[in-house]
């Protein structure tokens, strides 16, 4: 097993893990803060996550350990559990609650992750770890979930344990993804096209900022907010369930309902955001990765002027890449706030493109960031 965690698992317990499961991040090519506002976004399962060993005990007691974290609770196998404080093992104790409310007896267990997967950085650490705990409890326990239940469990876990009003973007990205594919999935009716990431000559790039943020303590739940307060104002005269079942022609002319420019600059960006995703799959069906690139700088201004999810750290990288020929386009990804930016750059430019980049960064944010060339992975599944 990658990185000895079988030795690591056997080290920590005196014994062999049972199970092991494996979940990725993702990144989101494009169509951002889009999911809970019933549109169309594209992602794609990155090769890096969270991989989980486990073998049940007769002790009644879950046994949380991680490589990435110091804490190890144990927490005793009760009836209900609520969220203790903000430690990082409320995404499997979310899950395990969930399991058990559904009328699933989940036992003992000892658990023991590690994510290869930048922590906090719009990667969906989060919905990678949520995900790997609900795939391996609907195995063990054969509790006989799709693969859909177990993203919408996720989700709920989410949403209603941890406190993020998130949509459902992240945690289907990271179950459904396939290599080399990107997604193209519509967060209202959840039917999705897996489709080709036709990226020629160029690579995707991972770009952290290395600045970190906890979306829960961020204004991700106030521009949820906003989005409904808009789509209530249209619904003075239109009758819509998401601000997504709209286009930007209808959107001009009904934008004037909505009296808090704030509120209008949000919605603005939703409505254009969701069409410029529609653009973005021709292109990339049509092996244009110049229109491509353009509508990914173009939902980066989107994110800045109009969502107001940026930062001046993406921003730097995204102002970089704009200089260099070799990049075909850039853009912040994941719910913004700091986190990671991806660029889609010339194969054989990569190693420049990453030093020039670290660079002007460096010089203007005051320290590194980091930068990868991200591979597409395949969603969850056991090992
Ligand atoms: C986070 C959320 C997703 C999505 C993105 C923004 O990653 O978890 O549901 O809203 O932000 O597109």
């Amino acid at each position: 097993m990658k990185y000895g965690l079988s030795q690591k698992f056997n080290d920590l317990y005196n014994k062999d893990a049972q199970y092991a499961f494996f979940s990725p991040g993702r990144v989101n090519l494009i169509g951002e803060h889009i999911d809970y506002n019933g549109g169309l976004v594209m992602p794609c399962a990155v090769t890096f996550g969270t991989y989980l060993l486990l073998s049940p005990n007769n002790e009644n007691i879950f046994r949380f350990r991680s490589l990435n974290f110091d804490e190890h609770p144990e927490i005793s196998v009760q009836d209900s559990y609520t969220k203790d404080g903000d430690g990082w093992y409320n995404f499997p104790l979310g899950v395990i609650e969930h399991f058990t409310k559904d009328g699933h007896e989940i036992p003992g267990l000892d658990f023991l992750f590690f994510g290869d997967i930048p922590i906090g950085a719009g990667l969906s650490s989060s919905a990678s770890i949520e995900v790997v705990t609900a795939f391996a409890l609907n195995e063990i326990y054969k509790a006989g979930y799709s693969k859909l239940e177990l993203v919408k469990i996720a989700k709920s876990v989410e949403n209603n344990f941890m406190g993020l009003n998130c949509g459902i973007m992240d945690q289907f990205a990271v179950a459904f993804g396939e290599k080399d594919k990107a997604i193209v999935l519509n967060c209202d009716t959840l039917k999705y096209d897996i489709v080709p990431s036709n990226l020629g000559n160029h690579i995707l790039a991972i770009i952290n900022t290395n600045k970190s943020r906890k979306l829960v303590e961020s204004k991700y739940n106030e521009r949820v907010e906003e989005c409904q307060s808009a789509l209530k104002a249209l619904n003075a005269e239109l009758n819509i369930n998401y601000l997504c079942d709209i286009d930007a022609a209808i959107f001009d002319k009904y934008k004037h309902l909505i009296a808090d420019e704030v509120v209008r600059k949000r919605a603005e960006h939703v409505v254009k955001e969701n069409d410029r995703v529609k653009l973005a799959a021709d292109a990339l069906a049509a092996n244009n990765l110049t229109e491509f690139g353009k509508l990914m700088y173009a939902s980066h201004d989107s994110l800045r002027d109009l969502y107001e999810v940026s930062g001046k750290e993406l921003d730097a990288v995204v102002e970089y890449a704009k200089t260099n020929p070799h990049v075909a386009g850039a853009r912040m990804t994941g719910a913004g706030f700091g986190g990671c930016a991806i660029a889609l750059v010339k194969e054989d430019e990569f190693e420049n493109f990453s030093r020039e980049l670290i660079a002007y960064y460096t010089d203007k944010i005051g320290y590194a960031p980091s930068v990868y060339q991200s591979l597409i992975g395949t969603g969850a599944s056991s090992l």
